[in-house]
């Protein structure tokens, strides 16, 4: 799906995401929480669709959240004031960052380089944008490690694909060191099909 499609595609699904945000939180929310609970200073959200993970970052933190669909970020912005946070929202692309290098402290994404046209270019962008001494974080998810649960994402694939854009039998793990960077921790979980990283920027600072 090209960037304008999956925009199409999250206008018509945000306002549900946001009223079904409370199955996410009882389903994905210790991993949210466990990744991004510790952040600090300057955090960059990237692609945070309605918001799901401001209440899982310190409120201390000047948050920026950024993401393509204009209909995702209006439900992002009732999330910031449900939660009291005074951050920013942006609309803009994650493989095309409009920030200087070293922008943030911590750049933190959720269930999103499945839906990336080219997910490399934006882990790319997570990283130029991060200072050389802070932290990328993500939750993702992708193909299960049990067999049955598995072939069923096989099955589906195609179809879940064209409704959604998103590609969930992707290979976080895969697709993180393919794009060269280097993880510092990372955890599985709810059967194999989420994945957290923790991410230390390249200190070489350019790519
Ligand atoms: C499955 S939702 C996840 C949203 C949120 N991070 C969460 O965890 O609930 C994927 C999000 O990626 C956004 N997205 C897709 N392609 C994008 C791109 N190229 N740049 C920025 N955001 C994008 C979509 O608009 C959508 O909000």
């Amino acid at each position: 799906m090209s960037v304008s499609e999956i925009k199409d595609s999250y206008a018509e699904y945000a306002d549900c995401m946001h009223r079904l945000e409370w199955i996410d939180r009882a389903v994905l929310g210790r991993y949210r929480q466990a990744r991004f609970g510790d952040v600090e200073g300057r955090v960059l959200d990237v692609a945070c669709g309605t918001g799901t993970n401001f209440r899982h970052v310190p409120e201390t933190v000047d948050l920026v959240g950024i993401d393509i669909s204009p209909a995702m970020l209006e439900n992002a912005a009732e999330q910031l004031t449900e939660q009291g946070i005074d951050g920013t929202l942006k609309e803009m692309d994650a493989q095309d960052l409009e920030f200087a290098d070293d922008s943030f402290d911590a750049v933190i994404s959720a269930l999103s380089t499945c839906t990336f046209p080219d997910p490399i270019a934006a882990l790319h962008e997570m990283e130029r944008v991060c200072k050389p001494d802070g932290t990328i974080r993500l939750v993702e998810h992708g193909r299960s490690d049990i067999g049955p649960i598995a072939t069923y994402q096989e099955w589906r694939a195609d179809a879940h694909y064209g409704k959604t854009g998103c590609r969930w039998t992707q290979a976080p793990r895969e697709l993180v060191s393919e794009a060269g960077l280097e993880i510092q921790d990372s955890t599985t979980g709810l059967f194999g099909t989420i994945t957290t990283f923790e991410i230390t920027p390249s200190q070489c600072g350019e790519r």
